[in-house]
C-alpha cells in the first residue's frame, strides 16, 4: 500500500466515530471557522445564483451542510453541491445524513468534472492528506470557472515558536491522540494529525504554491491565534 492509500484506509477505519471525535476534540469551534469561510466566499463571489459548489475531501459532509445552510441564510440559490472523497467509509457516513448534496468517490488529483465547470471549490482540513498536492491544486484550477473561488481551511505549520503554537502543539500532540484514540480505538490515526501538520506548509508557503498554479489570493485569515487558517483564492 502506498502512502496515499494508507491515509485513505486510515479514514475508512475511523469513519464510524469521526463525527463524534471531531465535535469533542474541536469543542465545536470549527463551526464558526466553517461558517465564516462560506460567508466570506459568498461575499467575494457576489452572485445570487450559483451553479456548482464542489467540496473536495468532503469526509462526512460537514462543509456541504454549511454551504447549504449559509446559502439559505444569505438567500443565495445553489443549483448543486457535490462532495468528493476517496474514502468509501467517510462517504457512506455523509450519505446517511440526507444532506442537500450528492457524493462522488474520487481523489483531489483526478476530479471527474469538466474544465471550467465549478463556481466554488472548497477543501477543509483535507489538503494535508493529498500527497500529490501540486497535481491536486492544478486539478482545482482546471475545474474552476474563470473567476471561480478556491476555499481552503487548513491547519498550517506555525513558523515561530509563539505561545499559540506551544498551546496547539501540546493539545495536538498530547491530548488529541489520547482522546481521539480512546473514542475511535485508533491511536495511530489521531497521532497522524500532529505529524501531518508538522510535515505541511506554512501559510506563506501555501500562498506561494497557489500563486504558482495561477491563483490570485483574495483572503488569508487566521482563526483562534492561527490554529486554523482560511485561504480564498480566485482563478
Ligand atoms: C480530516 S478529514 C476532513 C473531512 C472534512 N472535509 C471535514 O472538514 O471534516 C480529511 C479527508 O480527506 C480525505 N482524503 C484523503 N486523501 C485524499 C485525496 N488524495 N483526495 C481527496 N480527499 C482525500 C480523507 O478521506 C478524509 O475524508
Amino acid at each position: 500500500m502506498n502512502k496515499q492509500e494508507k491515509i485513505v484506509n486510515m479514514f475508512n477505519n475511523i469513519s464510524g466515530t469521526y463525527d463524534v471525535a471531531n465535535r469533542v476534540l474541536s469543542f465545536g469551534v470549527d463551526k464558526s471557522w466553517r461558517k465564516d469561510a462560506c460567508d466570506k466566499s459568498f461575499k467575494f463571489y457576489d452572485k445570487k445564483e450559483i451553479d456548482t459548489i464542489l467540496d473536495v475531501a468532503c469526509g462526512t459532509g460537514d462543509m456541504c451542510e454549511f454551504w447549504d445552510k449559509r446559502a439559505k441564510n444569505s438567500k443565495i440559490l445553489i443549483k448543486e453541491i457535490i462532495g468528493v472523497d476517496p474514502s468509501v467509509g467517510m462517504l457512506q457516513k455523509a450519505k446517511e445524513k440526507n444532506l442537500v448534496a450528492s457524493f462522488v468517490e474520487a481523489e483531489a488529483k483526478k476530479l471527474p468534472f469538466k474544465d471550467a465547470s465549478v463556481d466554488i471549490l472548497s477543501i477543509s482540513y483535507g489538503l494535508r492528506n493529498v500527497i500529490d498536492r501540486k497535481e491536486g491544486l492544478e486539478e482545482f484550477y482546471r475545474v474552476l470557472k474563470p473567476g471561480g473561488l478556491l476555499v481552503i481551511l487548513e491547519f498550517t505549520k506555525l513558523q515561530k515558536a509563539s505561545i499559540a503554537s506551544r498551546v496547539r502543539d501540546f493539545y495536538m500532540k498530547r491530548i488529541l491522540p489520547l482522546v481521539g484514540g480512546i473514542l475511535s480505538k485508533n491511536y495511530e490515526a489521531y497521532s497522524y494529525l500532529p505529524n501531518s501538520i508538522e510535515g505541511f506548509l506554512t501559510k506563506e508557503m501555501l500562498v506561494s504554491e497557489l500563486n504558482e498554479v495561477g491563483f490570485t489570493m483574495k483572503e488569508v485569515k487566521g482563526y483562534s491565534m492561527d490554529i486554523s487558517t482560511l485561504f480564498i483564492a480566485q482563478k
